[in-house]
């Protein structure tokens, strides 16, 4: 039985990973932090992770970048893996986690859908092939309560294109100030808002008399949660080293 600290639990992610695990096998909540400690579910909720004195397997973090250090101090300390799901970190943030997976494995990902980053997977061996001839599009769209745009998936989806291809790219986000011709170095992205669109991302390849869209649409915020659970139990076992989740889209292709 795998059990797992889970940190922001009180939050809406914290409640449908809380739902994931009593619903899959060999996996349990041991305990619960939140900085609002009130006990929502059947297991115990502290304010720190240092107050709860059993044992633990694994955390799993959907909560607030300032949690951050506190949690990698604890996971340090004790030697147990973490999988760190909060987004909006700031880049010494992103250094802290670097740092700390050398000791311990830990597990980042801003988009803990296996879908998703299959779909990252896909792009960038697209992007590689088609590079010299189409045109590169990203559409997000997400619901009316989203404060940032474009979304981090989007970004980190054109960083992967960036990777794939041979040549430098530029990325545009208003195409209304300039009025002037695309350039194939481009890579044109845009943010929708509206309703409750949970998150919605597309990838346009536009070629001379030809055009290939790769799309992802989540339907649910429980994606996050079983991406979440999916790479707990990747990475316990597993030697300190910063995970993400293309080794476990890797692993499953080989
Ligand atoms: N990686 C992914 O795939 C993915 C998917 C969805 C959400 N997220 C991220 O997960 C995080 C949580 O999202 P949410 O929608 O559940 O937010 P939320 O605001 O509903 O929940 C956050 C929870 O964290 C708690 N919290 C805040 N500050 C804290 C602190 N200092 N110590 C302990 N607990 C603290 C809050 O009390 C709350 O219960 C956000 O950063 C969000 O962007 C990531």
């Amino acid at each position: 039985m795998i059990n797992v600290i889970l940190s922001g639990c009180n939050g809406k992610m914290g409640g449908v990973v809380s739902e994931t695990i009593k619903h899959s096998d060999g996996i349990n909540i041991v305990c619960g932090v939140d900085i609002n400690p009130t006990s929502k579910s059947d297991y115990p909720v502290f304010s720190l992770p240092e107050e709860f004195k059993g044992e633990a397997d694994v955390i799993i973090d959907f909560s607030h970048p300032s949690t951050l250090t506190g949690l990698l101090d604890y996971s340090l300390r004790r030697k147990m893996p973490i999988v760190v799901a909060t987004t909006g970190l700031a880049a010494d943030q992103i250094s802290q986690i670097k740092t700390a997976s050398k000791s311990v494995p830990v597990f980042f990902s801003a988009n803990m859908s296996l879908g998703v980053n299959l779909l990252v997977d896909l792009v960038m061996r697209a992007a590689k092939f088609l590079e010299d001839s189409f045109d590169i599009e990203i559409i997000e769209k997400h619901h009316n309560q989203k404060i940032d745009a474009p979304s981090g998936t989007a970004l980190a989806i054109a960083d992967a294109i960036t990777e794939a291809v041979s040549k430098p790219c530029e990325y545009v986000y208003d195409r209304h100030s300039v009025r002037k011709k695309r350039k194939r170095s481009e890579i044109g992205i845009h943010a929708i808002r509206g309703g409750t669109i949970v998150g919605e991302h597309s990838v346009i390849f536009a070629g001379m008399d030809e055009i290939i869209e790769i799309k992802h649409q989540a339907a649910s915020k429980e994606i996050f949660a079983v991406g979440a659970v999916r790479a707990a139990r990747f990475i316990i076992g597993k030697p300190p080293a910063l995970y993400d989740m293309r080794d476990i889209v890797n692993s499953e292709r080989s």
